[in-house]
């Protein structure tokens, strides 16, 4: 049975940019997980989690895509506040969708303040390191907006790479993705997600950057750990990469109680007298 205890680790002081950044340094690892509700960020809140990502896989987690690209600033922000509502103490982090950045530094600029302005987030995460992007990053870092990058294996680009592949297994890839999270730091992002690239390439970055990485199939060596919680906590049994550890099944405990349930519906067993008014 794994469950927080409240363990004298544990700190409850409000996570911020600044606390990452110290962790990093003490060498205290970073835990992460996604949500897009108030009541799994509740949770994850109370589970002692310091960073939550209202990523844009709620385009598949909760809408039932095959990818993330048709989620909207509108679903971001909508998610984002119940997020915002159910988490207090973690960084919460809106992940800005596709489109809402590439265009240009302006409207990148723009769409992230307003998804701050309207979640109540406390920064924004965005995919890759072209020039456009790092030039928005750095606007948004001028007006107090604080950036996450997202290097690796980047969802977004599905209809580019045409799958879903590790990233940075040869050398030409890794040397790239090496100097774009050396670009993303010099344009003031605040810590950097590394998505599904080998755990040498992961510890070289680590090593090589002075803001946190957060890994997700990039090794041990990361600053931090993040995860779809879904997966983690085994409500996605068909998607199972080698990055993913399953803490519970939760798809398997919730058929077997909606499956008693219907039962007791159907068999006169519930509601009882003493469930009645
Ligand atoms: O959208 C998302 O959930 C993410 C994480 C996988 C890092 O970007």
């Amino acid at each position: 049975m794994l469950s927080y205890s409240g363990s004298s680790d544990y700190d409850h002081k409000k996570v911020t940019t600044l606390r990452l950044s110290e962790m990093k340094k003490t060498g205290r690892k970073i835990v992460c997980l996604t949500a897009y509700d108030a009541l799994t960020a509740k949770i994850f809140d109370e589970s002692g989690v310091d960073l939550i990502l209202v990523g844009d896989s709620l385009g598949n987690i909760f809408q039932g895509h095959s990818t993330t690209l048709r989620v909207t600033i509108e679903d971001t922000i909508y998610h984002t506040k119940a997020v915002t509502k159910g988490a207090k103490r973690p960084l919460v982090i809106a992940d800005m969708p596709f489109m809402s950045f590439q265009v240009s530094a302006d409207e990148a600029f723009r769409n992230a303040g307003r998804i701050m302005k309207e979640s109540g987030c406390a920064g924004v995460k965005l995919e890759g390191a072209s020039n456009p992007i790092l030039k928005g990053i750095s606007r948004m870092n001028d007006a107090g907006i604080p950036v996450m990058g997202h290097l690796g294996l980047t969802p977004q680009s599905i209809n580019k790479f045409g799958s879903y592949r590790a990233r940075g297994k040869d050398p030409q890839e890794a040397e790239q993705i090496f100097n774009d999270a050396l670009a993303l730091q010099e344009a003031g992002a605040f810590a950097i997600v590394l998505e599904k690239i080998p755990a040498e390439l992961g510890k070289k970055i680590t090593e090589a950057i002075e803001i946190p990485t957060i890994g997700i199939g990039a090794g041990p060596h990361c600053d931090g750990q993040i995860l779809v919680y879904s997966d983690m906590l085994g409500l996605t049994v068909e998607f199972s990469p080698r990055f993913v550890r399953r803490y519970a099944h939760l798809y398997d405990v919730i058929k077997e109680a909606v499956h008693v349930y219907t039962e007791d519906v159907r068999d006169h067993n519930f509601p009882s007298l003493d469930e009645s008014y």
